[in-house]
């Protein structure tokens, strides 16, 4: 068995995937499901409609200067049908900021039968003809979350697998429609385990995903890796540093990615933005020259959350809440460069 051809076709998805990595930029996730978003509205009052969704939508991609930091974002179905208040569709607006749009495929994570605590994504039913209505929409790329829980005796082998055959059969598809697939198995930061107890599961569902991947004849240069940093359970009583998480992160990859994989676009999880920044820049610091892909960020709380906080629906906040959100592209683009300093939060 030969090297397998590099058609016109992977040609293609590897140029996206360029487009995507750009220098100083990184991804912008604004692919909530009604129900999260509504859930995160809920919090700080604002209604949870169709309109102020929109709305919602229309302040972040109508942000002056987004793209000089925001390369791609990842929409949501109801969201890439949408225009602005004066009518301009939103897919428009991007590409005029030069953003390359993306979509949200999968349809959430299920609880996964016989396992208990624990979920496998569904959607696969009637994906390639969605792949090809949204490729005809203008969308690029697609993206597909997994969710795997920390637990006693938790994650399972099933889940590992259920999960990681779920992402790559997304992703032959993905690829077959000429979009490139985000590859995101989250391993979420709830529970009290420790930094070695999420490099040990991330290292495992990273080796099954890839496993899955290979055996589903995914071209690895045309696909993007959306993981989970490796963190401190969100409850454990010993946190470990910024350094630490820096570097666990890029070890736990090295073990388990690819090179031939152009870039890893980390998700956010529930960690404040500024933690957020500082391990990303860590990690584009302390590993220049010595991990084999782009190291760059997909956050969509780690990006909106402190902009969210200070429009809460209110129409006169819009122009305040855009400053904070350009903001924090920034930050996340000098971090993507190793380039981000606490002291630029002061401002
Ligand atoms: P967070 O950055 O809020 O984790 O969201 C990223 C994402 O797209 C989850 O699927």
């Amino acid at each position: 068995m030969g090297l397998r051809e590099v058609t016109p076709a992977v040609r293609d998805l590897v140029a996206t995937t360029q487009a995507m990595m750009q220098a100083g930029k990184g991804i912008l996730a604004m692919d909530e499901s009604n129900p999260t978003s509504s859930r995160r509205f809920a919090k700080l009052g604002i209604p949870q409609t169709v309109d102020a969704r929109r709305a919602w939508r229309e302040l972040i991609l109508t942000t002056p200067g987004l793209g000089d930091y925001i390369s791609s974002a990842i929409l949501y179905d109801e969201t890439i049908r949408q225009a602005t208040a004066d009518g301009t569709p939103f897919l428009t607006v991007l590409a005029k900021a030069g953003i390359v749009p993306g979509i949200k495929v999968d349809a959430g994570a299920k609880e996964l039968a016989a396992h208990p605590g624990e979920k496998v994504t569904e959607g696969l039913d009637r994906l390639r003809e969605r792949l090809v209505e949204y490729r005809q929409m203008g969308a690029r790329f697609a993206k597909w979350r997994a969710v795997i829980t920390i637990g006693k005796e938790i994650p399972s082998r099933a889940c590992l697998e259920a999960n990681a055959h779920g992402l790559a059969r997304y992703a032959a598809l993905c690829q077959e429609a000429g979009m490139v697939p985000i590859v995101e198995p989250e391993v979420l930061m709830d529970g009290d385990h420790t930094l070695e107890r999420c490099a040990e599961v991330t290292e495992a569902a990273l080796h099954t995903v890839f496993e899955q991947l290979y055996r589903q004849c995914v071209v690895f240069e045309g696909m993007i890796l959306k993981p989970n940093m490796v963190l401190s359970g969100a409850d454990c009583p010993v946190q470990a540093s910024v350094e630490e998480v820096a570097d666990v992160t890029v070890k736990v990859l090295l073990r388990t990615v690819p090179a031939a994989v152009p870039g890893v676009a980390f998700l956010s999880g529930g960690q404040s933005a500024e933690l957020a920044s500082l391990r990303l820049n860590a990690m584009n610091v302390r590993w220049r020259g010595k991990a084999p892909w782009v190291l760059t960020f997909s956050f969509s709380r780690a990006i909106q959350q402190p902009a969210m906080d200070l429009w809460r629906g209110e129409a006169s906040q819009v122009a305040a809440a855009q400053k904070v959100l350009h903001h924090r592209a920034l930050c996340n683009g000098m971090a993507r460069r190793g380039e981000y300093r606490p002291d630029m939060e002061a401002r």
